[in-house]
C-alpha cells in the first residue's frame, strides 16, 4: 500500500530533475557563448589599440611593428599578426623576424576575408600547430599612409587560446552541477517527507477501510486532516454508524421476535392443554358424571375464554407495536368517564370482595380531558383489574383524579401486596410478571401494563408507579386538560 506514496515522490522528482537538467543545459551553453563574446570583443579592442600603436609610435620599419607586437603578445598571451591587403604576413609575433617569409600567405584565412570585406571577421578553429582551439579575431584597418610600411597593412589578427574560456566555463558548469544535484537531493528529501505527510491520512483511510470490508464494522477511521480526506472519514464514520445503529436495531428486533413468539406459544399452550385436558375427561365418561360434568364443563369453559382473552390481548399489542393502532382524540368529562370505569368493573372487584371507589376533587364535573376515551377506557380496566387481582381480601380501590396546571392526573390506588422496587421498571415489559404463579392463578399473562405502557405513551405522557411492598400501590398518568 505504498504505491499512492512513490508516485508522489516519483512526480516531485522527475519534474525537479527536467527542470534542473533543462536549466543546467541552457545555462552551460549560454554560459560558453557569453565568455566567448566577451573574448571576441576584448580581442577587437586589443587589434583597435595596436592600430593605434603602430600609427601613434610613427614605426617606420618592419622589424619595429615585430619587436612591438611580440612584446604586446607576450604581455596579453596573444598572437598577433599583421597582415598586408594581398595577405602576405608582414609580422607575426609567434614567428621569429627573420624567418617571416616562409609564412604562407594568409589570405585564404576564413577571418582575414571577412575583415577584408566586412570589416571584421571572426572564427573559432583548432590550430594546426599546436592542436588547440583558438579564436581567431581580424580588423581592417587603415592607416595615415605616411609611409609605404604604413599603407600596405591593411589587417590586424589577433588570435586567443580558449583554452581559459574552457576552463572558466567548466569551473561554473561543475559549480552547476553540484548545485543542481544539491537541488535534486534536498527535493528528493522534502518530497519523501511531503509525500508521506499527503499519501498518510490516504493510506490509513484504505487501510481502515479494507479492515472494514473484512467485516470489523466497529472500526472507526482516525480523523488526521481537515481536508478532502478527512472528509471522507467523517462521513465514512458517520455511515458506518448508521450501519451499526440499524444493524443493532435490526438485531434487537430480531430477539424481540423470537421471544415474543416464544412466550406466545408458551402462554398460549397452558389454556389449551387445560382445554383439552377437561374436554378429553368429559369424553372419557365424566360427562355422565352429574357429580362433575357440570364443574368441568364450567372449567373448560373459563380456559375458553381465558385463551380468547389472550388472543385479544396479543392482537392489541401487536397492533400497537407495529404502530396499526388507530387513535381518535377528543376532549371528555373525566368524572363521568372514571365513573363508567368502576361502574364496569363493580362486578369483578366485588367477586374478589374488594371495595372499589372514586374520589373527586371539588367541581370535578367541569373538568375535562383530551384523549382516546375507548383507549383510556381500555387503559383503566387493566389498571383496576390489577389493583383487584393484586390486592388482599377485603382490601379497596381508589379511583381518582387531580387537577394539575394543564393537566389532569389520573390515579389508581390499592391497598394490595404491592411491588418490590427491584421490579417496578419491569412490569411494564411484555409477559413479565413478579409472581408467574400467582398471576397465573388468577389469569394474568403480563400483557396488560405493556399495553396501558403504550397507550399512554401515544397520547404523549408517562405511566408511573409507587409501591410498597405489603402496603399497596399507586398508578397514575397525566392526560391534556381543557
Ligand atoms: N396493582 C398491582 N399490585 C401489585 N402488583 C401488580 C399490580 N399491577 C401489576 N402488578 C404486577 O405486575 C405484573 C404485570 O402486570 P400486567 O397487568 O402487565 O400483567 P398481568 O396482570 O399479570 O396479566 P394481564 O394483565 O395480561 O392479564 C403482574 O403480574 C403483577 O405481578
Ligand atoms: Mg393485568
Amino acid at each position: 500500500m505504498k504505491k499512492i506514496r512513490s508516485k508522489i515522490t516519483l512526480t516531485y522528482f522527475v519534474l525537479t530533475f527536467v527542470v534542473v537538467v533543462a536549466l543546467g543545459i541552457i545555462s552551460s551553453v549560454k554560459i560558453e557563448s557569453y565568455f566567448q563574446v566577451r573574448l571576441v570583443a576584448s580581442l577587437e579592442t586589443l587589434a583597435n589599440v595596436v592600430s593605434l600603436i603602430i600609427q601613434e609610435e610613427s614605426i617606420v620599419d618592419a622589424e619595429q611593428i615585430d619587436s612591438r607586437i611580440k612584446t604586446i603578445a607576450e604581455l596579453e598571451t596573444v598572437r598577433i599578426s599583421v597582415i598586408s591587403a594581398d595577405g602576405t604576413v608582414i609580422a607575426d609575433s609567434d614567428v621569429p623576424f627573420d624567418k617571416i617569409t616562409e609564412v604562407e600567405n594568409h589570405f585564404g584565412r576564413a577571418e582575414v576575408r571577412t575583415a577584408m570585406s566586412e570589416g571584421t571577421g571572426v572564427v573559432k578553429r583548432e590550430s594546426a600547430t599546436v592542436g588547440r582551439e583558438f579564436m581567431y579575431v581580424a580588423r581592417r584597418i587603415s592607416l595615415d599612409p605616411e609611409t609605404d610600411l604604413l599603407a600596405a597593412i591593411h589587417i590586424i589578427r589577433i588570435a586567443a587560446p580558449l583554452d581559459e574560456v574552457h576552463r572558466n566555463v567548466n569551473e561554473i558548469r561543475s559549480i552547476l552541477f553540484i548545485a543542481g544535484l544539491t537541488v535534486l537531493l534536498l527535493v528528493l528529501a522534502v518530497s519523501i517527507v511531503l509525500s508521506k505527510k499527503i499519501s498518510e491520512p490516504i493510506v490509513g483511510l484504505a487501510n481502515s477501510v479494507e479492515e472494514i470490508r473484512q467485516g470489523k464494522l466497529e472500526k472507526r477511521v482516525e480523523i488526521r486532516t481537515n481536508d478532502e480526506v478527512g472528509m471522507v472519514a467523517r462521513t465514512l464514520n458517520d455511515l458506518l454508524e448508521k450501519v451499526n445503529t440499524d444493524i443493532g436495531r435490526m438485531k434487537k428486533l430480531e430477539k424481540f421476535r423470537s421471544e415474543f413468539l416464544g412466550n406466545v406459544s408458551h402462554e398460549l399452550r397452558t389454556p389449551i392443554f387445560s382445554l383439552q385436558g377437561y374436554i378429553e375427561t368429559l369424553l372419557d365418561g365424566a360427562i355422565d358424571d352429574p357429580d362433575v360434568n357440570r364443574d368441568f364443563l364450567q372449567k373448560a369453559y373459563s380456559h375458553a375464554t381465558r385463551l380468547n382473552n389472550l388472543l385479544g390481548d396479543l392482537i392489541n399489542i401487536s397492533q400497537i407495536e407495529s404502530g396499526e393502532m388507530k387513535m381518535s382524540f377528543h376532549n371528555f368529562p373525566v368524572k363521568e368517564f372514571l365513573e363508567n370505569v368502576i361502574r364496569e368493573m363493580h362486578p369483578v372487584a366485588e367477586q374478589h370482595h374488594i371495595v372499589l371507589r372514586g374520589r373527586y376533587p371539588v367541581h370535578a364535573d367541569a373538568v375535562q380531558a383530551y384523549g382516546d376515551k375507548q383507549r383510556l377506557l381500555q387503559v383503566m380496566r387493566n389498571l383496576v383489574d390489577n389493583s383487584i387481582k393484586y390486592n388482599k381480601p377485603y382490601g379497596e380501590v381508589i379511583v381518582s383524579f387531580e387537577r394539575k396546571k394543564e393537566a389532569v392526573q389520573i390515579l389508581v390506588s390499592d391497598t394490595g401486596i404491592g411491588i418490590a422496587e427491584e421490579h417496578q421498571p419491569r412490569i411494564f415489559e411484555r409477559f413479565y410478571r413478579v409472581d408467574r404463579d400467582r398471576s397465573r392463578e388468577v389469569g394474568g399473562t403480563g400483557l396488560g401494563l405493556a399495553i396501558v405502557k403504550h397507550i399512554i405513551e401515544a397520547h404523549g405522557s408517562k405511566i408511573n408507579v409507587t409501591s410498597t411492598p405489603g402496603k399497596g400501590s399507586t398508578f397514575s398518568f397525566e392526560l391534556k386538560a381543557v
